[in-house]
């Protein structure tokens, strides 16, 4: 078992992946609060939205208006999920610093979510690597159900390893594993980075948990035992996937976050500034954001004094 890694760099999903799935309309001009929000609180990375299909996904069907009205701020990447051509052609339009390409390692979860299989899906994503690589625009690829999926159950570890080795091979320099189900146990993250050995090591890979069962954070430990240090997270801990059934959010960003500040490791990132950020889409949403620290903190906000 290594140590904690000194510091740790947080992608924060919340704008993407915390939307994709909400029942309430939000309007566009409240994910741009949510997002400018956002670039105050020392986050570097921010994925803002998805050029996907307006019908796969109404709920961001507005990313190119989200991309037109947001602040940026210097030092911060805004980067977006892009399934194919069509949503490379209107990222780039948008000015993306980094595109987000997927695949997933079952045919079932693939099929459902992206409407292919899963060499479709990378044959799908070889021309978006080609263009955004000659734009000088950074790639990265997800790889979905890492550990377990919605319809096939137990992930076959091996096709993991074979989807990271082709992604390498074809210059995605950053593969973020997607725990999409939110039910891993840390001894899952240890044998997923036994499984990878020689293919990618932890440092260069970048973990995306969910949280349905509540073990995100324990795996996330796990994780940085193992020597991983660049983790995705949702403000709040909102999140789900509308084509995996039942899946709660990402890994709160607060929780994270809080952890890692109590164990001395740095993330760069202010937490009552990231609070005031979630504060903004829990209004929005009428709803209790899950993440424990996020709660405790307001909690004791608005605690009456003795
Ligand atoms: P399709 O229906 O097979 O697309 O969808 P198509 O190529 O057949 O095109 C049909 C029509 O859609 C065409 O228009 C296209 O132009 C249009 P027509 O010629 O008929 O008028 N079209 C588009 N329009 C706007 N933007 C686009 C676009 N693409 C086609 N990008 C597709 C295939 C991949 C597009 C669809 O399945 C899709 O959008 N899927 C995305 C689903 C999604 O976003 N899921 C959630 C995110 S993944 C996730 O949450 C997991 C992750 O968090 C990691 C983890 O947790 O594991 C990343
Ligand atoms: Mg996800």
């Amino acid at each position: 078992m290594t140590s904690f890694p000194k510091q740790i760099q947080i992608t924060e999903v919340g704008p993407r992946d915390g939307l994709q799935n909400q029942a309430k309309p939000i309007s566009t001009q409240k994910k741009i609060e949510l997002i400018d929000a956002l670039s105050q609180t020392g986050l570097k990375t921010i994925e803002a939205s998805a050029f996907v299909h307006p019908k796969w996904v109404p709920q961001l069907s507005d990313a190119d208006d989200v991309f037109e009205g947001i602040q940026r701020v210097d030092g911060v990447k805004y980067t977006a999920l892009v399934p194919n051509e069509r949503g490379w052609t209107r990222a780039l339009a948008a000015g993306v610093d980094e595109v987000a390409v997927l695949t997933a390692a079952t045919e079932t979860f693939c099929q459902r979510n992206t409407n292919t299989s899963i060499e479709g899906s990378i044959q799908r994503l070889l021309p978006i690597v080609e263009h955004a690589t000659a734009c000088g625009i950074d790639v990265r690829g997800y790889i979905s159900c890492v550990i377990e999926c919605p319809y096939e159950g137990p992930t076959n570890l091996s096709v993991v390893r074979k989807i990271v080795q082709r992604m390498l091979d074809m210059g995605i320099s950053t593969i973020a594993l997607g725990e999409t189900i939110g039910v891993a146990v840390p001894s899952d993250i240890r044998r997923l980075y036994h499984a990878l050995d020689g293919v990618l090591s932890p440092s260069d890979s970048v973990l995306h948990l969910h949280d349905t069962h509540g073990n995100a954070l324990a795996c996330a430990t796990e994780a940085m035992h193992c020597g991983v240090a660049q983790f995705d997270s949702s403000c709040g801990g909102l999140g789900g996937c509308p084509y995996a059934p039942g899946a709660a959010g990402n890994l709160a960003t607060e929780d994270l976050v809080s952890f890692a500040h109590e164990q001395g490791i740095e993330t760069g990132i202010d937490f009552e500034k990231l609070v005031s950020a979630s504060r903004v889409i829990e209004k929005e949403l009428d709803c209790n954001l899950r993440s424990t620290a996020y709660r405790t903190f307001q909690d004791a906000q608005t605690r009456p004094s003795e």
